[in-house]
């Protein structure tokens, strides 16, 4: 089932997701409506927070599908490690119409559950490190935007009210 996504001022985005105590078939349920909503919209990621579950679990899928074995599940993430920097643009379904440059880690590695419940590790670069800092930050409330600085910020949030003002948002 495709949920709607939460667009940025909707609170459950900007507050702090918790732990998931049991991968249950409702957990599973809500995993498999995140991947069909993401795909839908199309993205390559999308955390629980953005369907208005405030849970610790995101998806990511470079590929958007095309790969069966891009898709990558993660319930209760952490990072193991993480290291480098790279500065690229990037949007978010949240936030629809703006882009920004931010900084992300330039090589990542997040231990979380599968779908199945079972512990895994997967080590990202480049575009994946850079999709599970969006996701995490994500499960802790933060939106891209709030990793931009100064007047870049005030211009989209500006602009996001106005739209929001005009019942366009
Ligand atoms: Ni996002």
């Amino acid at each position: 089932m495709i949920r709607p996504i939460l667009k940025y001022g909707d609170e459950v985005l900007h507050d702090p997701a918790r732990e998931v105590e049991q991968v249950t078939p409702e957990i599973q349920r809500l995993i498999d409506d995140m991947v069909e909503t993401m795909y839908a919209a199309p993205g390559i990621g999308l955390a629980a927070t953005q369907v208005g579950i405030p849970l610790r679990i995101f998806v990511v899928d470079l590929s958007i599908g095309r790969d069966p074995a891009g898709l990558i599940t993660m319930v209760n993430p952490v990072f193991v490690e993480r290291s480098g920097m790279q500065l690229e643009e990037e949007g978010c379904l949240s936030v629809p119409g703006f882009n920004a440059t931010v900084a992300r880690p330039l090589h990542a590695v997040v231990r979380g559950l599968d779908r199945e419940g079972h512990p895994h590790e997967v080590e990202g670069r480049d575009l994946l490190a850079r999709a599970f800092q969006h996701e995490m930050d994500h499960l802790d409330g933060t939106l891209f935007l709030d990793r931009l600085q100064g007047i870049k910020k005030q211009m989209i949030v500006r602009r996001i009210r106005k739209q929001m003002r005009a019942n366009r948002w």
